[in-house]
């Protein structure tokens, strides 16, 4: 068990650096909880029109939540199950996108974090992933939408390439991706969600 705390906590604390918010600032387009919807995502980052860091943006907060599953799944290689630790690992990198401590616990809705997560340890699924994901938004233009679609699809993906250990993880994740777009899903349901690259956004 102390194993799995430390990869929960050191998952944690790389999925706290907010690349959205520190790309944003290095570029000298101001805070990025001030424009748009306020989020911290690559969706967001967008809305500035400067798509270069949104793509950053995508990369670093994916990049974190891999980078927690290979790091857990190097330093734990040798115990008994040598899964346990990189999926706690990929649970606190999410958790620590959603929830960052540095920013009062404001963080963001943990998509490109997921991609990472599932790029760590099932990266097929990942892959089926982006594709629905572009689909989806290349058919609605609908950034939430194409997540929500891909996030939900996603544990049966990884029954169907056989990551049936991974599956439990990716159901809370799942459930708790949709519970951060909640507001995204009223606005779906009401019409009045923002279609990407809009440089107008509802706060959520
Ligand atoms: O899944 C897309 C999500 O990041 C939407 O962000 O800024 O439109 O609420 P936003």
């Amino acid at each position: 068990w102390p194993s799995f705390a430390a990869a929960l906590a050191l998952g944690y604390l790389l999925g706290t650096i907010p690349f959205g918010v520190i790309f944003t600032r290095l570029a000298g387009a101001g805070d990025l909880r001030a424009i748009g919807s306020g989020n911290i995502g690559a969706t967001n980052v967008l809305r500035t029109g400067r798509k270069g860091l949104a793509a950053a943006t995508l990369i670093g907060d994916a990049l974190k939540g891999a980078a927690a599953v290979l790091i857990a799944h190097y330093l734990w290689k040798d115990v008994q199950q040598p899964l346990i630790a990189p999926l706690f690992a990929g649970l606190g990198a999410f958790l620590g996108h959603l929830w960052p401590v540095w920013l009062k616990f404001k963080g963001g809705k943990g998509v490109a974090t997921y991609i990472g997560v599932l790029a760590g340890l099932a990266w097929p699924v990942a892959l089926m992933f982006c594709l629905i994901w572009l689909a989806v938004a290349a058919l609605s233009k609908y950034s939430s939408l194409a997540a929500l679609v891909a996030s939900i699809a996603t544990p049966s993906l990884l029954i169907f390439f056989g990551y049936e250990d991974e599956v439990h993880l990716f159901v809370g994740m799942t459930a708790l991706l949709w519970w951060m777009h909640r507001a995204n899903i009223s606005r779906l349901r009401a019409g009045k969600e923002s279609k990407i690259g809009a440089p107008t956004a509802a706060p959520s």
